[in-house]
């Protein structure tokens, strides 16, 4: 099997190459390398993924360039590439999602329906298609209705891979991912920013009372069920993958002074417009149909982030 990792320099597409070419596949990873947060964080992710013989990198970007050749040598591709972000999702930038998260994931399948060749999409989706929901743990059945822009582009991103496996028999798979963190995240997550806080002995500042809560969900956990989704026979389905447990932002802090060893300072400001109050993945479906089962605990996960940060700030 060959694989195509879109986004493959981003947190979620680096770890889930370095575990693809660490069991021995062969990944031709694709990235535009946006320049959403500090582009030398992806040039490090590709640093260290350039090392195995198994990986090629691809700078390309989904939208414009011609993806055939690339498709050509591929049997699954894991569609990680998107533009994330809800609070960015407002206002001016809006033209980024739409084109990062729709017209990117139209060009992805659409360059696989002119090919008439089986390759499988699994495709990052995220819970923010569900918007504030009152079934908690939201199950796939749950109505959709984003409370963002971000969620609504994911959304309309989702269908897309729906649609053309319907009419096209492209088999997509998606993934709605539950706040995914560990080492690697993102710089503009509320864990990276958190811990970076404590090492630099800074404030933290947490949007709204502290008492919103998520279901966490450590990056290898994600990379499983991405790696499950391709095995299985599930072509067409929809899975949330959740991390096991609904915590309270404030309940994370206390986890961070654990693992630390230091004493937060927080300042509380004003809730973001976008920004759910709660999530939390009804992973049932994932478990019956994946085998997709959560290995690793929130401290145990916060453990190896702080980790990872202390060696960079
Ligand atoms: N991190 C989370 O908690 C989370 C939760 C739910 C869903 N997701 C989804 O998972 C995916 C990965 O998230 P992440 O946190 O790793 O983000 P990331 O920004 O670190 O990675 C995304 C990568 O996609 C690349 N990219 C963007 N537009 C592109 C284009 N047109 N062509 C080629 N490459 C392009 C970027 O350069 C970036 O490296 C995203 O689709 C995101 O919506 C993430």
């Amino acid at each position: 099997m060959a694989y195509l990792v879109t986004g493959c320099a981003g947190f979620i597409g680096g770890r889930l190459c370095e575990i693809l070419v660490q069991r021995g596949n062969f990944v031709i990873g694709l990235d535009a390398l946006t320049d959403y947060y500090d582009l030398r964080i992806k040039q490090n992710n590709l640093r260290s993924l350039q090392t195995y013989e198994r990986f090629r990198f691809i700078q390309s970007d989904l939208v414009t360039n011609d993806l055939k050749p690339i498709l050509e040598q591929v049997d699954c591709v894991f569609h990680t590439a998107g533009q994330p972000g809800v609070r960015g999702s407002w206002g001016e930038q809006f033209h980024l999602y739409l084109r990062n998260n729709i017209q990117a994931t139209q060009r992805l399948l659409e360059s696989i329906k002119s090919l008439h060749r089986n390759i499988k999409v699994v495709f990052s989706s995220s819970s923010s298609i569900y918007g504030n929901t009152d079934q908690l743990p939201t199950s796939e059945t749950a109505l959709p209705r984003p409370y963002s822009p971000y969620g609504a582009t994911k959304l309309a991103a989702e269908h897309l891979c729906s649609l053309y496996c319907v009419n096209y028999g492209i088999p997509t798979v998606s993934l709605r991912y539950f706040t995914v963190y560990g080492p690697g995240q993102r710089p503009d997550m509320a864990f990276h920013i958190f811990i970076k806080a404590l090492l630099q002995n800074a404030p933290i500042k947490i949007l709204g009372d502290g008492s919103q809560t998520r279901d966490f969900t450590y990056v290898d956990d994600i990379v499983a069920a991405n790696l499950l989704a391709a095995e299985k026979s599930v072509e067409g389905e929809i899975f949330n993958i959740g991390g096991g447990s609904r915590v309270s932002l404030r309940e994370t802090l206390s986890i961070l002074e654990t693992v630390s060893g230091l004493t937060p300072t927080i300042h509380y400001e004003p809730p973001t417009k976008g920004d759910v109050r709660d999530t939390s993945a009804d992973t049932n479906k994932a478990r019956r149909l994946l085998g997709y089962e959560p290995k690793t605990g929130l401290e145990e996960g916060l453990r190896r982030q702080f980790g990872w940060e202390k060696g960079i700030y």
